[in-house]
């Protein structure tokens, strides 16, 4: 007999892209990291911290600041934000099950376009919400059934994952003012490579949240940092299920040092946009179909599932891991993050030798 309760028990856990050891000689093009490393100001403030005090590391003895303040005030500055209406968690993950445990009674629904980012549906079951899903089109447009919907939650990554897709802020705009009953959650998790952004929803209506993370473009998916910006009521809300301890010491100061290098996370961008463009052209010149991407990955389709599933395993076997999603709607794709140059060629390369044996 099983003490879980029914939900938990049905569900499937999620499954992260494969994470090899530290110093395994793989391109690793699979969990769209950013290859670039992070602002120098990162390790410095986290050397700093650890060596102020009595002795290396006095600092962890102590609580870390369960307000995040000095993480929160950066990001204030960077975007002109109001500081009480942004708050902090451990990655956008964290910031999402906080939303699903504070908005989503069980049974009560959340809604989002399928394929997109695999947690919510999983966060989704953990909580024992009903699930509404709606396939996108083909050219990954806002499906429009999703307009008038009642559900307590409608999540929405702008850009999308794993197509790259992003939706403009007027329809979002008119999505978030159909929404009768809940709040309209745009995960910008990949916005620094995208053209806008939707922080200006978030400051005027009521319902819109956005989420940031900083596992992408300011290159530190290890240290777990994510920011929500919302409305006054819905951040004043959330305090109350956070975690009060949820970042650590040295997140908080690494997390304010990149927001105040801007400089270094923008140019680490342009470099990923240059080479997405290269790769979306060559990967079209394999014959594969690149769905136009404003993110650090690319989504292509091969001319079947047959062909995509072969080419995730051959680029394996050669030591390059990109994501391949045995479901519906993608398995004939491939989503491969975008690398240094370097690796972008030894893929184009690989994948070239692949394509040319039938
Ligand atoms: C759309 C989307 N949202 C959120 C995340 C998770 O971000 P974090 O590392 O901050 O938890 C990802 C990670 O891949 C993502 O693709």
């Amino acid at each position: 007999m099983s003490l879980f309760r029914p939900n938990v028990d049905a569900m499937e856990a999620y499954k992260p892209g494969e994470q090899p050891p530290a110093g395994a000689k793989v391109i690793k093009l699979n969990t769209n990291e950013n290859p670039y490393p992070p602002s120098p100001g990162v390790a410095a403030a986290i050397r700093a911290e650890l060596d102020a005090g009595a002795a290396p590391g006095d600092r962890l003895r102590l609580y870390c600041d369960p307000k995040a303040t000095a993480f929160r005030q950066a990001a204030a500055d960077a975007t002109g934000f109001p500081f009480d209406q942004i708050l902090h968690g451990n990655g956008s993950d964290e910031l999402l099950a906080m939303l699903v445990r504070a908005f989503v009674g069980e049974g009560e629904t959340i809604a989002f376009p399928y394929p997109t980012y695999v947690l919510y549906e999983t966060l989704a079951q953990a909580q024992g919400a009903k699930i509404v899903t709606y396939d996108f089109p083909r050219d990954f447009a806002l499906p429009p059934q999703l307009f008038g919907s009642t559900a307590k939650l409608v999540f929405l990554a702008a850009p999308n994952s794993p197509s790259g897709t992003v939706y403009g802020e007027t329809p979002l705009r008119k999505l978030a003012q159909s929404l009768t009953n809940g709040l309209l959650v745009i995960d910008e998790a990949y916005v620094e490579f995208a053209e806008g952004h939707m922080l200006q929803l978030a400051r005027e209506l009521p319902n819109v949240v956005v989420l940031r993370t900083f596992s992408k473009s300011h290159s530190l998916a290890g240290m777990r940092l994510g920011l929500l910006f919302g409305p006054r009521p819905v951040v004043d809300g959330l305090w109350k299920v956070k975690d009060s301890y949820n970042l650590d010491r040295l997140a908080i100061v690494a997390g304010a040092a990149s927001l105040k290098d801007g400089a270094w996370t923008k140019a680490n961008a342009q470099k990923v946009k240059a080479t997405r463009a290269r790769l979306s052209k060559e990967l079209a010149a394999l014959g594969l179909e690149a769905v136009p991407s404003q993110s650090n990955f690319v989504f292509a389709r091969c001319k079947d599932a047959a062909t995509a599933a072969g080419a995730y395993r051959f680029l394996k076997e050669k030591g390059i891991l990109i994501r391949y999603f045995p479901l519906r709607l993608l398995d004939d794709g491939l989503r491969i993050t975008v690398g240094t140059d370097e690796e972008i060629d030894a893929l184009l390369a690989t994948l070239k030798e692949y394509l040319a044996r039938g």
